[in-house]
Protein backbone atom coordinates (compact mmCIF):
# COMPACT_ATOMS: atom_id res chain seq x y z
CA UNK A 1 0.00 0.00 0.00
CA UNK A 2 3.25 1.99 0.07
CA UNK A 3 2.49 4.27 -2.89
CA UNK A 4 -1.23 5.77 -1.63
CA UNK A 5 0.81 7.38 1.78
CA UNK A 6 0.89 10.96 1.65
CA UNK A 7 4.67 12.33 2.68
CA UNK A 8 5.39 13.49 6.08
CA UNK A 9 6.07 17.07 4.75
CA UNK A 10 5.46 20.80 6.54
CA UNK A 11 5.09 21.49 10.16
CA UNK A 12 2.78 18.88 12.62
CA UNK A 13 0.69 20.27 14.76
CA UNK A 14 0.71 18.31 18.32
CA UNK A 15 -2.24 19.40 20.30
CA UNK A 16 -2.04 18.26 24.00
CA UNK A 17 -5.43 18.52 26.12
CA UNK A 18 -3.70 18.86 29.82
CA UNK A 19 -0.05 20.37 30.09
CA UNK A 20 0.81 18.90 33.20
CA UNK A 21 3.56 16.22 34.13
CA UNK A 22 3.32 13.97 31.49
CA UNK A 23 2.74 16.59 28.36
CA UNK A 24 5.68 19.04 29.47
CA UNK A 25 8.37 16.04 30.13
CA UNK A 26 7.22 15.18 26.65
CA UNK A 27 7.45 18.62 25.20
CA UNK A 28 11.03 19.58 27.23
CA UNK A 29 12.29 15.37 26.32
CA UNK A 30 11.69 16.79 22.47
CA UNK A 31 12.96 19.98 22.96
CA UNK A 32 16.40 18.64 24.44
CA UNK A 33 16.35 15.39 22.09
CA UNK A 34 16.44 18.06 19.08
CA UNK A 35 19.44 19.96 20.57
CA UNK A 36 20.96 16.55 20.92
CA UNK A 37 21.38 17.07 24.74
CA UNK A 38 19.68 13.90 25.47
CA UNK A 39 18.60 10.22 24.07
CA UNK A 40 15.14 9.74 23.66
CA UNK A 41 14.88 6.43 25.32
CA UNK A 42 12.20 4.37 25.50
CA UNK A 43 10.34 5.59 21.89
CA UNK A 44 9.93 2.75 19.34
CA UNK A 45 9.60 5.95 16.34
CA UNK A 46 13.27 6.57 17.55
CA UNK A 47 15.01 4.19 18.64
CA UNK A 48 13.60 0.54 17.36
CA UNK A 49 13.92 -1.57 14.26
CA UNK A 50 12.39 -3.95 12.20
CA UNK A 51 13.39 -7.12 10.91
CA UNK A 52 11.97 -7.55 7.22
CA UNK A 53 12.06 -10.48 4.84
CA UNK A 54 13.99 -13.16 5.50
CA UNK A 55 16.66 -13.89 8.89
CA UNK A 56 19.23 -14.57 6.26
CA UNK A 57 18.38 -11.43 4.65
CA UNK A 58 19.73 -8.89 7.44
CA UNK A 59 17.67 -6.61 6.97
CA UNK A 60 16.62 -4.62 10.31
CA UNK A 61 16.10 -0.78 9.34
CA UNK A 62 15.07 1.56 12.12
CA UNK A 63 11.81 2.22 12.20
CA UNK A 64 11.65 5.81 11.15
CA UNK A 65 13.93 4.54 7.52
CA UNK A 66 10.96 1.93 7.03
CA UNK A 67 8.04 4.39 7.21
CA UNK A 68 7.94 7.95 6.60
CA UNK A 69 6.80 9.64 10.26
CA UNK A 70 7.13 12.91 11.26
CA UNK A 71 11.00 14.57 12.05
CA UNK A 72 10.85 15.69 15.69
CA UNK A 73 12.19 19.31 14.10
CA UNK A 74 9.09 19.37 12.68
CA UNK A 75 6.74 19.43 15.97
CA UNK A 76 4.74 22.40 17.09
CA UNK A 77 3.27 22.29 20.61
CA UNK A 78 0.32 23.24 21.93
CA UNK A 79 -2.29 22.87 24.16
CA UNK A 80 -5.18 23.54 26.29
CA UNK A 81 -5.10 23.74 30.41
CA UNK A 82 -7.10 24.79 33.56
CA UNK A 83 -4.25 26.76 34.50
CA UNK A 84 -2.43 29.43 32.83
CA UNK A 85 1.00 28.97 33.65
CA UNK A 86 3.47 28.44 30.78
CA UNK A 87 5.30 24.79 30.10
CA UNK A 88 8.20 25.94 31.69
CA UNK A 89 6.57 26.93 34.89
CA UNK A 90 4.40 24.01 34.91
CA UNK A 91 7.22 21.59 34.36
CA UNK A 92 8.87 23.15 37.36
CA UNK A 93 5.64 22.62 39.07
CA UNK A 94 5.61 19.18 38.07
CA UNK A 95 9.66 18.67 39.33
CA UNK A 96 9.71 15.58 37.15
CA UNK A 97 12.89 16.85 35.10
CA UNK A 98 15.86 18.53 36.92
CA UNK A 99 16.21 22.37 36.67
CA UNK A 100 20.00 21.84 35.06
CA UNK A 101 18.00 19.51 32.28
CA UNK A 102 15.14 22.07 31.60
CA UNK A 103 17.72 25.64 31.86
CA UNK A 104 19.13 24.68 28.06
CA UNK A 105 15.67 24.84 26.69
CA UNK A 106 13.55 27.16 28.92
CA UNK A 107 12.94 29.69 26.75
CA UNK A 108 11.81 27.27 24.02
CA UNK A 109 9.70 25.78 27.01
CA UNK A 110 8.49 28.77 28.38
CA UNK A 111 7.09 30.28 24.63
CA UNK A 112 4.33 27.23 25.41
CA UNK A 113 1.09 28.86 27.06
CA UNK A 114 -2.21 26.92 27.30
CA UNK A 115 -5.32 27.75 25.86
CA UNK A 116 -8.06 28.41 28.29
CA UNK A 117 -9.69 25.01 28.73
CA UNK A 118 -13.05 23.51 28.69
CA UNK A 119 -13.51 22.59 32.28
CA UNK A 120 -16.23 21.57 34.68
CA UNK A 121 -15.36 20.54 38.12
CA UNK A 122 -17.94 18.14 38.62
CA UNK A 123 -15.40 15.88 36.55
CA UNK A 124 -12.86 16.40 38.04
CA UNK A 125 -13.62 17.05 41.74
CA UNK A 126 -9.97 17.55 43.19
CA UNK A 127 -8.68 20.78 41.01
CA UNK A 128 -10.28 24.29 40.96
CA UNK A 129 -9.90 25.95 37.51
CA UNK A 130 -8.23 29.22 36.55
CA UNK A 131 -8.28 29.38 32.90
CA UNK A 132 -10.91 28.07 31.57
CA UNK A 133 -13.67 28.84 28.48
CA UNK A 134 -17.41 29.83 29.01
CA UNK A 135 -20.28 29.80 26.88
CA UNK A 136 -23.98 28.99 27.09
CA UNK A 137 -24.00 25.48 26.10
CA UNK A 138 -21.34 22.83 25.80
CA UNK A 139 -22.55 23.18 21.86
CA UNK A 140 -20.86 26.40 22.01
CA UNK A 141 -17.44 25.00 24.06
CA UNK A 142 -16.48 22.92 21.33
CA UNK A 143 -16.87 25.12 18.54
CA UNK A 144 -14.43 26.91 20.60
CA UNK A 145 -12.39 24.26 20.61
CA UNK A 146 -12.73 23.87 17.26
CA UNK A 147 -11.98 27.41 16.30
CA UNK A 148 -8.70 27.13 18.69
CA UNK A 149 -7.41 24.36 16.04
CA UNK A 150 -7.57 25.91 13.18
CA UNK A 151 -6.28 29.39 14.53
CA UNK A 152 -3.02 27.35 15.91
CA UNK A 153 -2.88 25.38 12.97
CA UNK A 154 -3.09 28.39 10.89
CA UNK A 155 -0.66 30.78 13.00
CA UNK A 156 2.07 28.14 13.33
CA UNK A 157 1.94 27.15 9.51
CA UNK A 158 1.05 23.62 9.97
CA UNK A 159 0.79 21.14 7.55
CA UNK A 160 -1.70 18.70 10.01
CA UNK A 161 -2.36 18.17 13.43
CA UNK A 162 -2.58 15.09 16.24
CA UNK A 163 -3.97 15.09 19.37
CA UNK A 164 -3.06 13.19 23.00
CA UNK A 165 -5.80 14.15 25.64
CA UNK A 166 -3.16 14.36 29.03
CA UNK A 167 -5.42 16.04 31.42
CA UNK A 168 -6.75 14.40 34.47
CA UNK A 169 -8.66 11.98 35.39
CA UNK A 170 -12.79 12.48 35.13
CA UNK A 171 -14.98 10.66 37.09
CA UNK A 172 -16.15 7.19 35.61
CA UNK A 173 -18.78 8.05 33.68
CA UNK A 174 -21.65 5.67 32.20
CA UNK A 175 -22.63 4.70 28.83
CA UNK A 176 -25.59 6.47 28.02
CA UNK A 177 -28.32 7.25 25.43
CA UNK A 178 -26.59 10.64 25.16
CA UNK A 179 -23.33 9.17 23.92
CA UNK A 180 -24.82 6.69 21.44
CA UNK A 181 -25.28 8.21 18.36
CA UNK A 182 -23.26 11.26 16.99
CA UNK A 183 -27.41 12.85 16.51
CA UNK A 184 -27.69 12.49 19.93
CA UNK A 185 -24.36 13.42 21.12
CA UNK A 186 -24.99 16.85 19.28
CA UNK A 187 -28.75 17.26 20.61
CA UNK A 188 -26.56 16.50 24.24
CA UNK A 189 -24.26 19.26 23.47
CA UNK A 190 -26.53 21.70 22.68
CA UNK A 191 -29.02 20.72 25.47
CA UNK A 192 -26.13 21.05 28.16
CA UNK A 193 -26.48 17.09 29.17
CA UNK A 194 -25.04 16.73 32.46
CA UNK A 195 -23.66 13.10 31.06
CA UNK A 196 -21.64 15.01 28.49
CA UNK A 197 -17.97 15.54 30.08
CA UNK A 198 -15.04 18.07 29.07
CA UNK A 199 -12.90 15.05 27.71
CA UNK A 200 -15.81 14.35 25.51
CA UNK A 201 -16.19 17.38 24.20
CA UNK A 202 -12.53 17.57 22.76
CA UNK A 203 -12.83 14.48 21.32
CA UNK A 204 -15.91 15.23 19.47
CA UNK A 205 -14.14 18.89 18.77
CA UNK A 206 -10.47 17.25 17.77
CA UNK A 207 -12.84 14.39 15.45
CA UNK A 208 -14.83 17.37 14.30
CA UNK A 209 -11.77 19.28 12.79
CA UNK A 210 -10.38 16.50 11.47
CA UNK A 211 -7.33 15.82 13.88
CA UNK A 212 -5.80 12.37 14.99
CA UNK A 213 -6.81 11.90 18.82
CA UNK A 214 -5.73 9.68 21.16
CA UNK A 215 -6.94 9.38 24.71
CA UNK A 216 -4.01 8.55 27.70
CA UNK A 217 -6.50 8.82 29.97
CA UNK A 218 -8.47 6.20 31.43
CA UNK A 219 -12.02 7.69 31.27
CA UNK A 220 -14.38 7.64 28.43
CA UNK A 221 -13.98 9.82 25.81
CA UNK A 222 -13.30 8.86 22.11
CA UNK A 223 -14.21 4.91 22.44
CA UNK A 224 -18.06 6.72 22.80
CA UNK A 225 -20.41 5.17 20.55
CA UNK A 226 -21.13 8.58 19.31
CA UNK A 227 -17.41 9.59 18.83
CA UNK A 228 -16.40 6.66 16.94
CA UNK A 229 -19.22 6.83 14.41
CA UNK A 230 -18.27 10.57 13.80
CA UNK A 231 -14.11 9.14 13.68
CA UNK A 232 -15.50 6.98 10.78
CA UNK A 233 -17.84 9.11 9.15
CA UNK A 234 -14.86 12.16 9.11
CA UNK A 235 -12.09 9.51 8.34
CA UNK A 236 -10.09 10.27 11.64
CA UNK A 237 -8.24 8.00 13.36
CA UNK A 238 -8.54 7.79 17.14
CA UNK A 239 -7.09 4.96 20.30
CA UNK A 240 -7.07 4.91 23.74
CA UNK A 241 -7.40 4.25 26.28
CA UNK A 242 -5.27 4.96 29.26
CA UNK A 243 -1.02 5.31 28.78
CA UNK A 244 0.39 1.61 29.52
CA UNK A 245 3.46 2.24 31.87
CA UNK A 246 4.19 1.67 35.35
CA UNK A 247 2.54 -1.51 37.48
CA UNK A 248 0.36 -2.02 34.41
CA UNK A 249 3.51 -2.70 32.10
CA UNK A 250 4.88 -4.74 34.31
CA UNK A 251 1.42 -7.13 34.16
CA UNK A 252 1.40 -7.40 30.76
CA UNK A 253 4.75 -8.04 30.34
CA UNK A 254 4.59 -10.74 33.43
CA UNK A 255 1.17 -11.90 32.73
CA UNK A 256 2.19 -13.23 29.06
CA UNK A 257 4.89 -15.23 30.51
CA UNK A 258 3.04 -17.19 33.35
CA UNK A 259 0.08 -17.54 30.71
CA UNK A 260 2.83 -19.01 28.09
CA UNK A 261 4.11 -21.70 30.20
CA UNK A 262 0.41 -22.35 32.05
CA UNK A 263 1.35 -21.27 35.80
CA UNK A 264 -1.88 -20.81 37.68
CA UNK A 265 -2.89 -17.90 39.62
CA UNK A 266 -4.36 -17.44 43.06
CA UNK A 267 -3.85 -13.86 43.39
CA UNK A 268 -2.19 -10.04 42.49
CA UNK A 269 -2.23 -7.62 44.67
CA UNK A 270 -1.07 -4.02 43.46
CA UNK A 271 -0.37 -1.17 45.66
CA UNK A 272 1.23 2.04 44.61
CA UNK A 273 2.13 5.21 46.32
CA UNK A 274 2.62 8.87 44.12
CA UNK A 275 2.11 12.12 45.00
CA UNK A 276 2.08 14.20 41.73
CA UNK A 277 -0.77 16.04 40.82
CA UNK A 278 -2.13 12.69 38.94
CA UNK A 279 -1.83 10.99 42.37
CA UNK A 280 -4.48 13.74 44.16
CA UNK A 281 -6.82 13.35 41.24
CA UNK A 282 -7.23 9.81 41.54
CA UNK A 283 -7.35 10.27 45.78
CA UNK A 284 -11.10 11.56 44.83
CA UNK A 285 -13.26 7.91 44.27
CA UNK A 286 -14.45 9.10 41.16
CA UNK A 287 -11.89 9.47 39.31
CA UNK A 288 -9.93 6.14 41.03
CA UNK A 289 -13.23 4.48 39.36
CA UNK A 290 -11.94 5.40 36.28
CA UNK A 291 -8.05 4.39 37.01
CA UNK A 292 -9.40 0.95 38.69
CA UNK A 293 -11.58 0.04 35.76
CA UNK A 294 -8.87 0.51 32.79
CA UNK A 295 -6.13 -1.61 35.59
CA UNK A 296 -8.34 -4.33 36.53
CA UNK A 297 -9.67 -5.09 32.68
CA UNK A 298 -6.03 -6.27 32.16
CA UNK A 299 -5.48 -9.34 33.77
CA UNK A 300 -9.16 -11.31 32.76
CA UNK A 301 -8.54 -10.69 28.90
CA UNK A 302 -4.91 -11.56 28.93
CA UNK A 303 -5.59 -14.67 31.19
CA UNK A 304 -8.80 -16.17 29.47
CA UNK A 305 -10.24 -17.81 32.72
CA UNK A 306 -13.11 -19.06 30.18
CA UNK A 307 -10.61 -20.91 28.24
CA UNK A 308 -8.28 -21.68 31.35
CA UNK A 309 -10.72 -22.25 34.42
CA UNK A 310 -8.02 -24.59 36.13
CA UNK A 311 -5.60 -21.75 36.07
CA UNK A 312 -7.42 -18.63 36.15
CA UNK A 313 -10.49 -19.45 36.71
CA UNK A 314 -10.62 -18.25 40.62
CA UNK A 315 -8.15 -16.04 41.72
CA UNK A 316 -7.81 -12.50 43.61
CA UNK A 317 -7.21 -9.08 41.51
CA UNK A 318 -6.93 -6.21 43.70
CA UNK A 319 -5.38 -2.52 42.89
CA UNK A 320 -4.88 0.64 45.18
CA UNK A 321 -3.28 3.80 44.67
CA UNK A 322 -2.68 6.35 47.77
CA UNK A 323 -1.80 9.48 47.10
CA UNK A 324 1.71 10.07 49.50
CA UNK A 325 2.82 13.61 48.75
CA UNK A 326 6.76 13.29 49.46
CA UNK A 327 6.63 11.13 46.21
CA UNK A 328 6.17 13.23 43.56
CA UNK A 329 6.30 12.08 40.66
CA UNK A 330 8.80 9.04 41.17
CA UNK A 331 5.65 6.45 41.97
CA UNK A 332 6.57 3.10 44.11
CA UNK A 333 4.56 0.30 42.82
CA UNK A 334 4.28 -3.23 45.45
CA UNK A 335 3.10 -5.94 43.15
CA UNK A 336 2.31 -9.69 45.43
CA UNK A 337 1.52 -12.88 43.14
CA UNK A 338 0.57 -16.04 44.33
CA UNK A 339 1.00 -18.08 41.60
CA UNK A 340 0.71 -21.93 41.65
CA UNK A 341 2.59 -24.47 39.41
CA UNK A 342 2.73 -28.92 39.07
CA UNK A 343 0.37 -30.26 41.22
CA UNK A 344 -0.49 -26.88 42.29
CA UNK A 345 2.38 -25.95 44.81
CA UNK A 346 2.05 -22.86 45.67
CA UNK A 347 4.68 -20.01 45.02
CA UNK A 348 5.32 -16.37 45.20
CA UNK A 349 6.65 -13.48 43.22
CA UNK A 350 7.15 -9.69 44.49
CA UNK A 351 7.84 -6.99 42.56
CA UNK A 352 9.06 -3.64 43.53
CA UNK A 353 8.98 -0.64 40.90
CA UNK A 354 10.31 2.58 41.51
CA UNK A 355 9.43 4.34 38.94
CA UNK A 356 9.19 7.86 37.36
CA UNK A 357 5.57 8.43 35.88
CA UNK A 358 6.02 10.84 33.41
CA UNK A 359 9.55 9.67 32.23
CA UNK A 360 8.00 6.42 31.31
CA UNK A 361 4.78 8.07 29.39
CA UNK A 362 6.49 10.25 27.58
CA UNK A 363 7.78 8.50 25.18
CA UNK A 364 4.27 6.75 24.78
CA UNK A 365 3.30 10.04 24.03
CA UNK A 366 5.70 10.55 21.08
CA UNK A 367 5.33 7.60 19.66
CA UNK A 368 0.99 7.98 19.42
CA UNK A 369 2.08 11.13 17.94
CA UNK A 370 3.69 10.12 15.05
CA UNK A 371 2.20 6.46 14.72
CA UNK A 372 -1.56 8.46 14.74
CA UNK A 373 -0.54 10.68 11.77
CA UNK A 374 1.55 8.62 10.15
CA UNK A 375 -2.07 6.21 10.27
CA UNK A 376 -3.97 9.85 9.05
CA UNK A 377 -1.70 10.16 6.25
CA UNK A 378 -2.10 6.11 4.88
CA UNK A 379 -5.42 6.64 4.93
CA UNK A 380 -6.53 4.31 8.16
CA UNK A 381 -9.71 5.91 10.28
CA UNK A 382 -11.71 4.65 13.36
CA UNK A 383 -10.19 2.44 15.43
CA UNK A 384 -6.49 2.14 15.64
CA UNK A 385 -6.13 -1.21 17.30
CA UNK A 386 -2.55 -1.46 16.12
CA UNK A 387 -1.64 0.96 18.69
CA UNK A 388 -2.68 -1.15 21.51
CA UNK A 389 0.82 -1.14 22.59
CA UNK A 390 0.81 1.93 24.39
CA UNK A 391 -2.20 1.41 26.33
CA UNK A 392 -3.74 -0.23 29.08
CA UNK A 393 -7.30 -0.67 28.05
CA UNK A 394 -6.93 -0.66 24.40
CA UNK A 395 -9.54 0.28 21.78
CA UNK A 396 -11.18 -2.56 19.66
CA UNK A 397 -14.25 -3.27 17.15
CA UNK A 398 -17.34 -4.14 18.61
CA UNK A 399 -17.02 -7.94 19.73
CA UNK A 400 -13.58 -7.93 19.80
CA UNK A 401 -11.70 -8.54 22.83
CA UNK A 402 -8.76 -6.18 23.07
CA UNK A 403 -5.15 -8.17 23.10
CA UNK A 404 -3.07 -6.67 25.97
CA UNK A 405 0.09 -9.48 25.79
CA UNK A 406 2.52 -6.46 24.92
CA UNK A 407 4.43 -8.79 22.88
CA UNK A 408 1.42 -10.17 20.67
CA UNK A 409 0.52 -5.81 20.64
CA UNK A 410 4.07 -4.94 19.30
CA UNK A 411 3.94 -8.27 16.36
CA UNK A 412 0.86 -6.34 15.11
CA UNK A 413 2.73 -3.09 15.62
CA UNK A 414 5.63 -3.70 13.59
CA UNK A 415 3.54 -5.79 10.73
CA UNK A 416 1.54 -2.81 10.16
CA UNK A 417 4.30 -1.04 9.76
CA UNK A 418 5.79 -3.51 7.18
CA UNK A 419 1.95 -3.63 5.27
CA UNK A 420 2.15 0.02 5.52
CA UNK A 421 5.59 0.06 4.15
CA UNK A 422 4.76 -2.38 1.21
CA UNK A 423 6.92 -5.36 2.77
CA UNK A 424 5.89 -9.08 3.51
CA UNK A 425 4.32 -9.56 7.22
CA UNK A 426 6.70 -11.57 9.76
CA UNK A 427 5.02 -15.00 11.07
CA UNK A 428 8.13 -16.11 12.63
CA UNK A 429 7.21 -19.63 11.20
CA UNK A 430 11.01 -20.20 10.30
CA UNK A 431 10.23 -23.36 8.47
CA UNK A 432 11.48 -22.65 5.11
CA UNK A 433 14.68 -22.22 6.60
CA UNK A 434 14.66 -26.32 7.44
CA UNK A 435 12.89 -27.50 4.23
CA UNK A 436 12.52 -27.13 0.62
CA UNK A 437 9.17 -25.84 -0.30
N1 LIG B 1 2.14 9.28 33.94
C1 LIG B 1 1.72 8.10 33.63
O1 LIG B 1 2.46 7.15 33.69
C2 LIG B 1 0.33 7.92 33.18
C3 LIG B 1 -0.05 6.66 32.78
C4 LIG B 1 -1.34 6.45 32.34
C5 LIG B 1 -2.23 7.50 32.30
N2 LIG B 1 -1.85 8.72 32.73
C6 LIG B 1 -2.86 9.77 32.69
O2 LIG B 1 -2.37 10.87 31.99
C7 LIG B 1 -3.00 12.03 32.50
C8 LIG B 1 -1.94 13.08 32.78
O3 LIG B 1 -1.11 12.65 33.84
P1 LIG B 1 -0.14 13.70 34.54
O4 LIG B 1 0.72 12.95 35.47
O5 LIG B 1 0.48 14.59 33.53
O6 LIG B 1 -1.17 14.56 35.40
P2 LIG B 1 -1.06 16.11 35.78
O7 LIG B 1 -2.07 16.31 36.87
O8 LIG B 1 0.32 16.53 36.04
O9 LIG B 1 -1.54 16.84 34.44
C9 LIG B 1 -2.84 16.87 34.01
C10 LIG B 1 -3.15 18.28 33.58
O10 LIG B 1 -4.44 18.30 33.01
C11 LIG B 1 -5.03 19.53 33.36
N3 LIG B 1 -6.46 19.41 33.13
C12 LIG B 1 -7.38 18.76 33.88
N4 LIG B 1 -8.60 18.85 33.28
C13 LIG B 1 -8.42 19.53 32.13
C14 LIG B 1 -9.29 19.94 31.10
N5 LIG B 1 -10.59 19.63 31.12
N6 LIG B 1 -8.77 20.62 30.05
C15 LIG B 1 -7.44 20.93 30.00
N7 LIG B 1 -6.58 20.58 30.98
C16 LIG B 1 -7.07 19.89 32.03
C17 LIG B 1 -4.58 19.75 34.79
O11 LIG B 1 -4.69 21.10 35.16
C18 LIG B 1 -3.14 19.27 34.73
O12 LIG B 1 -2.25 20.32 34.44
C19 LIG B 1 -3.80 11.60 33.73
O13 LIG B 1 -5.14 11.40 33.38
C20 LIG B 1 -3.17 10.29 34.07
O14 LIG B 1 -4.06 9.42 34.77
C21 LIG B 1 -0.59 8.96 33.16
Amino acid sequence: MKQNIKPAQGKLAVLLPGMGAVATTFIAGVMRIRKGLSEPVGSLTQLGTARLGKRTEDRVPKISELVDLAGLDNLVFGGWDIFSDDCYTAARTAGVLDRDDLEPIKDELAAIRPMPAVFDQEWVKRLTPKHVKSAPTKWDLAQQLIEDIHRFIADNGCDRAVAVWCGSTEVLAEVADVHETATRFEAGLKANDERISPAMIYAYAHIKAGVPYANGAPNVACDLPAIIELAVKHRVPIAGKDFKTGQTLMKTILGPGLKARLLGLNGWYSTNILGNRDGEVLDDPGSFKSKESTKLSVLDTLLQPDKYPQLYGNYEHKVRIDYYPPRGDSKEGWDNIDIFGWLGYPMQIKINFLCRDSILAAPVVLDLVLFMDLSRRAGFYGIQEWLSFYFKCPQVAEGLYPEHDLFIQLIKLKNTLRHIAGEELVTHLGLDYYYDN
